[in-house]
């Protein structure tokens, strides 16, 4: 018997697999998600986010000292206000929850990037990402609300701007106004392919934006499409997206390998808060070795393509490396 091709030669030696590895990834691959609450001293568990909790910003300074330390590529902050309301205006206060943590975080850990997320659905009383007119979501009047908040997180200090409410033309939009704020330096990282995805659902505990009637299906996409990922991408590279992100991780996998193969922009993709819990519960249980599994999850968002991983196993992963 003549075996011309023995793949295995090159994986029996666990210094030539090393050698060979196509793909892996760093610290500075990660992004860690922080939920910010008002008030000091404030520390509540998300109950089925294990591990992670909502921090009022004097609490989430030590865990931003470690994401620091621990060489993540950054985090990205998530507010809670005080008080909603049906316009979500508590978004674009000058001493709102993020802009206030932005300052702390500055102030503490200078060097570490700081990303907002940009949306009203934490802050609407209705928790829709954009503000209703006649019970559905008017597009153009949100893009303006978006608008006040990113210059207000500009003004704050943060790094880079995240849009994650899918309206029509917010890339464009807030380029403009950014730009003609004399802020062309900001980036934006575009959550530009966002599926209206059960995987949220620890989400809204965490962010308590669970919409008071009807779902986001009137904006963030039907998880059956492909073509209209390609399009949403398109159409927000054009507008002048630095990044763009793929939300949720696992279950988009082809997504942002296509994505990968049809664009030069940098590439990010959200672990949500569904994927990590079902792994913290599973592991909880002694069903998954839990290292193994993450390790095994964040290289597989590289291989199919990101650059960046926005993940609440951050913190842990690094861990897991050494
Ligand atoms: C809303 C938003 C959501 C997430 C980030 N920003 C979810 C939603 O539409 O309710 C989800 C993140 C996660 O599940 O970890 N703009
Ligand atoms: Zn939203």
């Amino acid at each position: 018997m003549v075996i011309t091709h023995r793949p295995r030669r090159l994986r029996e030696d666990p210094r030539l697999r090393r050698m060979v590895r196509e793909n892996g990834f760093t610290p500075r691959n990660l992004v860690l998600p922080l939920f910010i609450v008002p008030g000091e001293g404030v520390e509540r568990p998300v109950s089925a986010m294990p591990g992670v909790s909502q921090l009022s910003a004097d609490r989430a300074l030590p865990l931003a000292r470690r994401a620091q330390e621990s060489g993540l590529g950054g985090v990205i902050l998530f507010g809670i206000p005080p008080h909603k309301d049906a316009e979500g205006s508590a978004s674009w206060s000058e001493n709102g929850v993020v802009q206030n943590a932005t300052r702390k975080i500055r102030e503490a850990v200078p060097d570490l990037y700081v990303i907002a997320d940009l949306c009203l659905c934490e802050y609407t009383d209705h928790a829709h990402c954009g503000v209703l007119r006649q019970g559905r979501v008017d597009n153009d009047a949100t893009l303006e609300r978006l608008g006040r908040q990113a210059i207000s997180l500009a003004e704050a200090g943060v790094d880079m701007l995240a849009p994650s409410g899918m309206m029509d033309g917010m890339v464009g939009y807030l380029r403009d106004h950014l730009d003609q704020a004399g802020r062309t330096d900001l980036p934006i990282l575009s959550y530009a392919v966002k599926y209206a995805s059960a995987y949220y659902g620890p989400f809204r505990e965490a962010a308590e934006n669970t919409p008071s009637s009807g779902d986001r299906q009137g904006y963030q996409m039907d998880p059956a499409n492909r073509r209209e990922a390609l399009k949403e991408a398109a159409l927000d590279e054009a507008q002048g997206a630095d990044m763009l992100m793929v939300k949720p991780g696992l279950p988009y996998l082809d997504i942002l390998r296509e994505l990968r193969d049809r664009t030069n922009l940098p590439l990010a993709v959200y672990n949500v808060s569904g994927e990590y819990a079902m792994v913290k519960a599973a592991a909880a249980q002694g069903w998954i070795d839990e290292r193994r599994v993450v390790l095994e999850t964040l290289t597989a968002f590289r291989r199919a393509g990101a650059d960046l991983i926005l993940t609440y196993h951050a913190l842990d992963a690094v861990g897991f490396l050494r």
